[in-house]
């Protein structure tokens, strides 16, 4: 465990490089357990704790994984010897539930240690379950497990009763290998719905509609294993773009795609702060008076969420009163309590939050409970006055690779030190 130390104050300048984005990669990895013959090489893997988990448990499931020791992965999948997902590893990643659709698709039986909530909601999978059933699999739920099985998946239309994210994820990768025509219907249309379509296509799948509410799938006997590379972290370009717009100055981002980045650029753009556009980079200015703004989360191509917390801190210095409305995840405020002890002025009234601004705010010890409030209490940090130090940094090391040196590299008094 360790804590991240910072002395705020001091404006973010500089050029920093985004990595590939985690909630791209996990899919995508997840999604290599298809490929029956050849390798994948997948690029731009960000260096992550939740992608070393995946890779412990994809060869666990007996998958050959080797490194490049950078950011690329090469995965052969063609012999798997376990239909199993332990406990030990699910607690570790709840997105091990990922691997359900590829098992079931590939062997005919996926056994998944129940995924625990966490602390921002109970994160459910019945809608994975139940599209896994649609397509005519047996789901037994019981003694922590769950199992789905089916000697051979059938083609069907699933309307998502939400557009969850991890169920389109699944339910693509179970879908690819059935027999006959799969719909998904109310899809997620999420930037990293694309890239795992992208690299299924590209496997030898045959997808359409990939961005939009409705995807269309015909099963194909086999997929081999090809190259890709993940797109850029669209999260954690916005939360280093939040940054420079709290603390000023000028930071260049490198290894974006800002089409993934519309709904913040719209609000940044909103409050007074402009961000400038080129084909693959970023320049964001800070600005001295930021309008106060309305923000509702919502599923793509709504405002994100895990970019909630993150824009929170950044209108805590706002002139005037803000409202945050969380609607996709049941119990994701938890940074504001930190950021009151902080000097904030924000009042929460069940999934609505109001934020008054100006507030001067202080470093004092604080703790992270997720990873992007992790994140937002960093942000805030670099924009208080003294020190502050972050615990339980461990959250934020699964969604953001090395963000002290990244932050140092910008001109932030910040370093992790020992719990
Ligand atoms: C993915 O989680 C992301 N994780 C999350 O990012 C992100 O916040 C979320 O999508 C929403 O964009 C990864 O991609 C690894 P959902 P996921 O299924 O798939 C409910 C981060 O910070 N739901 O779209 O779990 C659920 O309870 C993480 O990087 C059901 O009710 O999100 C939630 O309220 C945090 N039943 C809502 O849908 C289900 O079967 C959205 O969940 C599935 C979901």
């Amino acid at each position: 465990m360790s804590k991240i130390r910072l002395c705020g104050g001091k404006i973010l300048s500089g050029t920093v490089q985004i990595s590939g984005a985690k909630n791209a990669a996990l899919p995508i990895l997840a999604a290599s357990l298809l490929a029956a013959q050849g390798e994948s090489e997948i690029s731009s893997v960000p260096r992550l704790n939740d992608v070393a988990v995946m890779i412990d448990l994809l060869q666990h499931l007996g998958v050959l994984v080797e490194t490049d020791g950078q950011e690329t992965i090469y995965l052969q999948a063609g012999q798997l010897s376990s239909n199993e997902a332990p406990y030990q590893l699910v607690s570790r990643m709840r997105a091990s539930v990922l691997i359900m659709g590829p098992l079931l698709a590939r062997l005919g039986s996926a056994r998944v240690s129940l995924p625990g909530g966490c602390a921002i909601g109970s994160r459910p999978i019945d809608l994975h379950l139940k599209g896994f059933a649609a397509l005519g699999a047996d789901i037994v739920v019981g003694h922590g497990f769950v199992e789905a099985s089916a000697a051979q998946l059938r083609g069907a239309t699933i309307y998502l009763d939400y557009p969850s994210v991890g169920a389109t994820e699944n339910l693509l990768s179970a879908a690819v290998l059935a027999r006959g025509t799969t719909v998904l219907e109310n899809a997620a249309a999420e930037p990293e719905i694309v890239d795992l379509v992208r690299y299924l296509r590209a496997m030898g799948a045959q997808i359409s509609g990939e961005g939009t509410d409705r995807i269309e799938i015909v099963g194909v006997p086999e997929l081999r294993g090809v190259a890709h590379r993940i797109i850029p972290d669209r999260i954690e370009a916005g939360t280093y773009l939040i940054g420079a717009a709290l603390c000023g100055g000028e930071i260049r981002l490198q290894n974006v795609e800002p089409d993934h980045l519309r709904p913040l650029l719209a609000k940044l753009a909103e409050g007074g702060v402009q961000v400038r556009e080129d084909e693959d980079h970023l320049l964001v200015r800070g600005t001295r008076r930021l309008q106060p703004l309305d923000v509702q989360t919502l599923p793509h191509p709504g405002f994100p969420t895990d970019l909630q917390p993150q824009m929170m801190a950044l209108l805590t210095q706002a002139d005037g009163a803000s409202l945050v409305v969380e609607t996709v995840f049941e119990n994701r405020f938890m940074h504001v309590p930190e950021l009151v002890r902080m000097g904030a002025d924000i009042k929460v009234n069940g999934r609505q939050a109001v934020v008054r601004g100006p507030t001067e705010l202080t470093g004092v010890p604080v703790a992270a409970t997720d990873l992007r409030a992790g994140a937002a209490l960093v942000l805030a940090g670099l924009a208080a006055t003294g020190e502050t130090i972050v615990a339980e940094a461990h959250h934020i090391d699964r969604g953001y690779s090395d963000i002290v040196g990244k932050l140092q590299g910008l001109g932030a008094q910040i370093e992790r030190i020992p719990d």
